[in-house]
């Protein structure tokens, strides 16, 4: 790595390891330097080989698939380094959350649960304690837990995963609490171990980052710079996780859309990479996000070919007002979101589509959130994921003033929701009676004697059956349709 690539804002007042976050430096972008694909920087010192032998790890995972998949790396090293998992903090030697900045609510659980560990670790003295993930990335959470969580050994950020070995080492060496929080990196970090949780399912990092900085978000700063790994690694990885009989990937990015926009000039995009995917002998292909920019008519071309590209999109819409998506800095309007929505839902056969929003943005009026309304109700969502708006301190919008009451956004969103609600059945009632293909991938989390899949449309689809089935993909009848699932019955014949 250049001396200017590990360049940091280092406070020595904690102790040697002390780099702290700065959402300033990760706001910056070099545009004049792609990205390095670094393939040789992770390395485990001599001392910490077996250093986990013996010893037990467990890892609670907050947020998104990205925070799950890097969940997977950090278990790789920690197995790597002989550690054993474990599911019970009680008995954990290393405990680690990987947490998520991109609402208030999220912080809050992270919060909490650093209240609880404390009498844990009052317990267990050497226990030790990590915070990472990306609410390590804001300075504010980072001297919130220096003053308050001295219980905490290390927090290290979102590109500091691989240092993971010589973190762990310095936190058993140290008193004082390791910090190593790198905030301007751009660089892709290939050749990471990693434990998958499932062996069915699996996700593929394609980009990392995001560039877009809509103004409501904090993503862009936490896992900074958008960069997108090569087509040759990535295929490579797909290609293994078929010859391991994985039956279906989903790729991940931020906005998958802009893949390879920082490749070559941008010649191989992701309607090249979806092709080269399409071409893999994996049963099921999925990806998300995709942002309602540069969704390209080739992308739906060649999703609508089908083949093992899964008829599911996640078409993000945020506000069904122009005026508000300007303010979110969302580079598309209500009448080109509905007519790229209307093409995907024409071109791609059975498509469902599915969406986030965000209500009581700042000042919304009620004008403006019954353009939303409006929207859902025009559009008839497969589903969507409905928040409200939550300032995250360092993003353009913090800075506006707000005149919506809590109290109306709960309103705004409580009406939302029934309209999504509806939407959804409905859009589930097409399926009555229908024979879908379910993925099973295992038992439904309430009750044991009923298993649980997706359909191609990412529906999940609960019935009863034997154990037997778990990994395999059959037919199944939908007898009966609900909001969010669909009950079915295994198809013979
Ligand atoms: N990259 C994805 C979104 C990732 S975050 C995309 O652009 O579509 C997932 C969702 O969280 C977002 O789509 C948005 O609806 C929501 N979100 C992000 N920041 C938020 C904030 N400050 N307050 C409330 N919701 C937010
Ligand atoms: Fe956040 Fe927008 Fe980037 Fe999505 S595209 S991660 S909402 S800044
Ligand atoms: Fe949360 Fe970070 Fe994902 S803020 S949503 S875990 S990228």
């Amino acid at each position: 790595m250049s001396e200017k690539r590990t360049k940091k804002r280092t406070v020595a007042t904690f102790g040697k390891y002390f780099t702290a976050p700065s959402l300033k430096d990760a706001r910056k972008r070099r545009k004049d330097e792609d990205s390095e694909i670094i393939r040789d920087s992770f390395e485990v010192p001599e001392d910490m080989v077996n250093a986990g032998i013996g010893r037990k790890y467990y890892i609670r995972t907050y947020g998104c698939q990205m925070n799950e998949h890097d969940t997977e790396v950090m278990a790789g090293i920690f197995e790597l380094l002989g550690y054993e998992k474990t599911e019970l903090t009680a008995e954990a030697d290393i405990i680690l959350l990987n947490t998520c900045a991109v609402r208030d609510t999220a912080e809050n659980k992270v919060f909490g649960e650093l209240g609880h560990l404390k009498y844990l670790k009052a317990s267990r003295p050497d226990l030790l304690l990590g915070v990472c993930g990306c609410m390590s990335q804001e300075e504010e959470v980072v001297d919130t837990i220096l003053r308050k969580h001295q219980h905490v050994d290390m927090i290290f950020g979102t590109h500091n995963i691989h240092r993971l070995p010589q973190l762990i080492k310095e936190a058993y060496m140290n008193k004082e609490m390791v910090v190593e929080v790198w905030s301007q990196e751009g660089d892709i970090i290939e050749n990471l171990p990693k434990t998958r949780l499932g062996d069915l399912k699996a996700w593929v990092n394609i980009t990392y980052g995001c560039d877009k900085f809509c103004t409501y978000c904090i993503i862009p700063y936490t896992r900074g710079k958008e960069r997108s790994r090569l087509p040759e690694d990535i295929l490579a990885e797909v290609e293994e996780l078929a010859q391991k009989g994985y039956q279906e990937i989903t790729l991940l990015g931020q906005n998958v859309n802009s893949y390879g926009n920082d490749l070559n000039g941008g010649v191989y995009g992701f309607a090249n990479l979806l092709e080269a995917v399409q071409k893999i002998a994996i049963p099921r292909v999925r990806f998300t996000t995709s942002h309602p920019w540069e969704f390209t008519d080739e992308m739906i071309k060649i999703i609508s070919k089908g083949g093992n590209m899964m008829p599911h999109v996640h078409l993000p819409v945020q506000s069904g007002s122009s005026a508000i998506l300007r303010k979110m800095g969302r580079l598309y309007t209500r009448e080109e979101y509905l007519t790229l929505y209307n093409k995907i839902r024409k071109n791609i056969p059975n498509v469902s589509i599915t969406t986030d929003i965000i209500v009581g943005f700042p000042n919304e009026t009620a004008e403006q959130f019954e353009e939303t309304a409006s929207l859902v109700e025009q559009c008839a969502f497969d589903g969507a994921y409905t928040f409200i708006y939550s300032q995250r301190d360092g993003t353009p919008a913090a800075k506006l003033n707000d005149n919506v009451p809590i109290q109306e956004k709960k309103q705004r969103l409580q009406t939302l929701n029934a309209l999504v609600n509806e939407a959804a059945l409905k859009r589930n009632g097409h399926f009555l009676g229908e024979v879908v293909e379910v993925l099973v991938h295992g038992e439904s989390k309430k009750n044991a004697a009923v298993l649980s899949g997706y359909t191609p449309q990412n529906k999940l689809v609960n019935f009863v059956g034997g154990k037997d089935l778990i990994g395999k993909r059959l037919e199944v009848k939908v007898i009966q349709v609900k909001n969010w699932t669909l009950d079915g019955e295994v198809h013979n014949g």
